[in-house]
């Protein structure tokens, strides 16, 4: 048996066993998971402890009050903030992602979309695009070097699916909030992330907007994995199966939306504000 069938060996059995299963009994693979994590900001405990587990393909909310640690723990996933104790790990053991750079972290799948959209404005739809997909080279390299026919078509699907192909000549900065909250998930999806993770998308927009945002999202889980953040609980109620509950560091509740809005402690630190 070679080396690296060992290691995938030892990986499965070491994978950790959820507190409750909250996916059913025929669990996916894991995708990412989160090992006793804690960060301490000059004493100040903002994650203590946290455990996740995501199952390849879902679509998970994470909820909780202002200063939960929510935001804090996708930081650690990025490799923007550094943990004080704990692992992150993507698909497999030996992918530690509390050990790598943002950059390098990013390279393995992981992609972020921050609160407020980011995209070039003076740039049409269709280039910011390609800026994304073709990667960090630099705007005016990017631009000159040609795409082809496959790049053409993957983001020709991608305008279809962010429902802007009608505004791919549009400079970006013409497009109404939600329609680039839209564009810069689409960006993200060019640079096909294995994990997708999302600071509330949702807030600013309309309720149309939250809407479609609605659908483009549960139309991306199942092919990736997806953590969003967002306190607008309707939007949350609308895509998610399962919610994980953040509060002063630590996760409060964890399973179906449906179980976790009843429970008293979340009404009482949360829902019921
Ligand atoms: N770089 C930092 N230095 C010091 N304290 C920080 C830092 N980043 C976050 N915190 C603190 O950690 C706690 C968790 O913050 P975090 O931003 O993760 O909360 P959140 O759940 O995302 O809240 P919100 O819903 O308001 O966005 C807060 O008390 C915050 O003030
Ligand atoms: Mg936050």
């Amino acid at each position: 048996m070679s080396t690296a069938s060992m290691t995938e060996e030892s990986h499965e059995r070491a994978t950790p066993t959820p507190p409750a299963p909250v996916t059913g009994p025929a669990r996916r693979p894991l995708s990412l998971w989160v090992e006793n994590l804690s960060v301490s900001f000059d004493g100040f405990k903002a994650l203590d402890d946290v455990t996740l587990l995501l199952d390849s393909g879902e679509l998970r909310c994470l909820i909780g009050p202002n200063g939960a640690g929510k935001t804090t723990l996708m930081d650690c996933i990025t490799g923007k903030t550094r943990p004080t104790s704990g692992s992150v790990f993507l698909e497999s053991r030996l992918n530690e992602l509390t050990r790598l750079s943002e950059v390098e972290i990013a390279g393995l799948g992981i992609g972020r979309k921050f609160q407020r959209p980011t995209v070039f404005q003076e740039h049409t739809v269709f280039e910011n695009c390609e800026l994304a997909l073709k990667g960090p080279k630099g705007v005016f390299r990017t631009l000159f070097a040609r795409l082809d026919a496959a790049q053409r078509r993957r983001i020709a699907e991608i305008l279809e699916l962010i429902g802007l192909a009608d505004h791919a000549r549009r400079p970006a900065g013409l497009l109404a909030h939600g329609q680039k909250q839209w564009l810069e998930i689409g960006m993200l999806l060019a640079q096909d992330p294995k994990v997708l993770l999302i600071d509330e998308p949702v807030a600013g927009m309309t309720h149309a907007e939250a809407e479609r945002t609605a659908e483009l999202l549960k139309s991306l889980a199942g092919q990736r994995t997806i953590v969003v953040v967002e306190h607008d609980m309707e939007f949350v109620r609308s895509i998610a199966r399962n919610v994980t509950v953040l509060h002063e560091g630590r996760v409060l509740a964890e399973g179906p939306m449906a179980q976790v809005q009843k429970d008293p402690r979340v009404i009482e630190v949360y829902l019921g504000q």
